[in-house]
């Protein structure tokens, strides 16, 4: 039984006061959703001051990216994996299509900060998708698999099992424009399929896969009703509390 996963990424918003705020907020909302891991993901430089808000409640805290590096050194701008950690966080999102598109994150670069994440014991939240012109051209798939294939070269399928996949289509992120239950279900069942085929069956049936690009709360109820969708990556709609919740 996968257990759900309710991640929310706020991007490159919120100050440190705000963030506490919106911790502070959210903390008695989802206090009772046990059926589900809730992880939020403030920026770098709030990290630390949400994470102590939130110690002993049920909400998990999230980097949205680490170094590639395990080793401490001259890597001006880098965080490392153990800082995260020794912020307060058990998660960090790696590879979301922002970062592939605006910071050169490319695939070999994902897997290097997969395997940074692992090593520090981090929960790796892995994001892959195609763009709108590769769907269109019939090549999601196609793109994806590439996408998996280099990400996750040459893990183990124990080492798979510890991650979190996020399959978001970069046409539906902050777009308004989500896939529908039926596209995500397919692109979900796929990369499940993927998976056993590459690794083992126990590491596909274990793995969370989370759907992203504009889940709201009027559309969460039909993602989350399809098989293969084990939870969601939510960035607009996780900035608000009450939406979030
Ligand atoms: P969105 O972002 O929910 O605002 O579309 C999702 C994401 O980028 O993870």
């Amino acid at each position: 039984m996968r257990k759900p996963i309710i991640a929310g990424n706020w991007k490159m918003f919120k100050l440190i006061s705000d963030a506490v705020a919106a911790a502070t907020a959210l903390k008695p909302l989802v206090a009772n959703a046990n059926h589900c891991e809730v992880v939020i993901a403030p920026p770098f430089t709030a990290l630390k001051a949400v994470a102590d808000r939130l110690e002993g409640s049920n909400i998990h805290v999230s980097a949205q990216d680490l170094a590639p590096e395990i080793k401490h050194g001259a890597h001006t701008g880098e965080v490392c994996g153990d800082m995260i950690k020794d912020a307060g966080c058990s998660h960090v999102i790696i590879g979301h299509s922002e970062r592939r598109a605006m910071y050169g994150d490319t695939d070999a670069v994902v897997n290097r900060k997969i395997r940074a994440a692992l090593h520090f014991g981090l929960t790796p939240i892995v994001c892959i998708g195609e763009t709108l012109d590769e769907r269109d051209a019939g090549n999601a798939e196609k793109v994806v698999a590439t996408q998996l294939a280099q990400s996750l070269a040459e893990l183990t399928a124990s080492e798979v099992i510890r991650i979190v996949l996020a399959y978001e289509p970069v046409w539906a992120i902050g777009t308004g424009r989500t896939a529908t239950p039926e596209q995500a279900q397919q692109m979900h069942a796929f990369i499940r399929q993927w998976i056993a085929q590459q690794f083992d069956a126990t590491a596909a049936s274990d793995l969370r896969i989370l759907y992203g690009g504009s889940v709201k709360p009027e559309n969460i109820s039909d993602l989350m009703r399809a098989a293969d969708i084990d939870g969601a990556l939510v960035g607009g709609a996780s900035l608000e509390a009450e939406s979030f919740s």
